[in-house]
């Protein structure tokens, strides 16, 4: 007989907000369509700038926004009859200039363009988000470099690896590691804070001592503040766990490096670039090092199941502190939904 402790389907598509684009991926005129929660949507910018969110399915006749539709003025118009709505997904005029039927209303969906991305809510009822991810102040910080991977894993998998402490040590072999700061939730958002050491880190600094201060806001939407005070470094390294389709994600990652005061301290050979190229440089190189260190875990997540009551040990961290947490992110969802 099945334990309850072995292993239990997650449901798949948890409440909150996540990260459909790059706010610059969504030109003025243009529209996109991405897959989330085992739909498309569909993005598009007017020409004005304002974005909106929306069915990929015209409420005329069915046709997809994202194959032949185009943004017109402040609208997106459909393909196949030429109907137009706006960001309210109000029909503003249909292609033989008659009135527009009332019951042609294009479902949208709540977002907001925050930190350089485009978050969409996520609600089973369509209900007004509950709460709010916080502007970040982005002063003195470079670019977010950003890359994208398809992934069959789910966001609380890939979110727990942040409290998942006995893992730092044994995939990507972090040595020293111990708490800096003890977890704590407030509603939506988890904070905790751990400090350790690694090899061959970034530009080549072998045993660089790393302090890390974790801040998530739901189960889609995570940055963790990385500093490495000997090289007088600090990064931003975002995690977005999307969920496309059942047991799917696009886990889109980014990096953020604040402006290198003293660029002899990470390098003395650094000294004598020009500072510009020395924060392209190294914001490229702490990339490549983030991105390597996310990698370790894909074969992990990509095959693991999820154990509901897992047999815990000393050393594994706070897992069932963010457990309970996560919890709330499944309120009034069930197996069916
Ligand atoms: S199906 Fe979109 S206008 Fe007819
Ligand atoms: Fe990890």
């Amino acid at each position: 007989m099945a334990s309850s402790s072995v292993s239990k389907k997650l449901h798949p598509y948890p409440t909150g907000w996540y990260v459909l684009a790059k706010c610059d991926e969504i030109k003025s005129g243009t529209l996109v369509t991405k897959q989330f929660t085992g739909k498309d949507v569909v993005l598009f910018r007017t020409k004005s700038g304002k974005l909106s969110i929306v069915d990929a399915y015209c409420p005329h006749m069915g046709a997809h926004f994202g194959h032949g539709g185009d943004v017109v003025g402040e609208t997106i118009r459909c393909p196949f009859h030429y109907f137009c709505f706006d960001i309210k997904g109000t029909c503003t005029e249909t292609g033989y200039n008659t009135s527009p039927p009332t019951k042609a209303i294009l479902k949208t969906y709540h977002h907001k363009e925050i930190n350089g991305f485009i978050i969409i809510w996520h609600d089973i009822n369509n209900s007004s988000p509950s709460w709010h991810i916080p502007e970040t102040d982005n002063t003195d910080w470079s670019e977010v470099m950003t890359a994208d991977y398809e992934l069959n894993s789910h966001p609380q998998e890939t979110t727990e690896n942040s409290v998942d402490v006995g893992h730092f040590s044994v995939v990507h072999k972090y040595t020293n590691v111990h708490d800096l700061k003890e977890l704590t939730t407030d509603g939506p958002y988890l904070n905790a804070s751990y400090g350790f050491s690694r090899e061959g880190g970034i530009l080549n600094n072998a045993g660089i001592k790393a302090q890390i201060n974790i801040h998530v806001h739901g189960l889609g939407y995570s940055f963790v503040e990385v500093t490495l005070p000997a090289m007088g470094l600090q990064t931003r390294q975002y995690v977005f766990p999307t969920p496309i389709a059942d047991g799917k994600i696009i886990l889109k990652i980014g990096m953020s490096v604040k402006k290198i005061e003293k660029p002899s301290k990470l390098n003395p050979f650094l000294a004598v670039i020009p500072k510009k190229i020395v924060n392209k440089l190294v914001l490229k190189q702490a990339f490549k090092g983030y991105a390597h260190d996310v990698s370790q875990d894909f074969d992990v997540w990509q095959h693991k199941t999820f154990i509901e009551q897992p047999a815990l040990a000393m050393g594994d961290g706070p897992i069932i502190k963010y457990r309970k947490w996560a919890n709330q992110f499944y309120v009034g969802l069930n197996e069916n939904t």
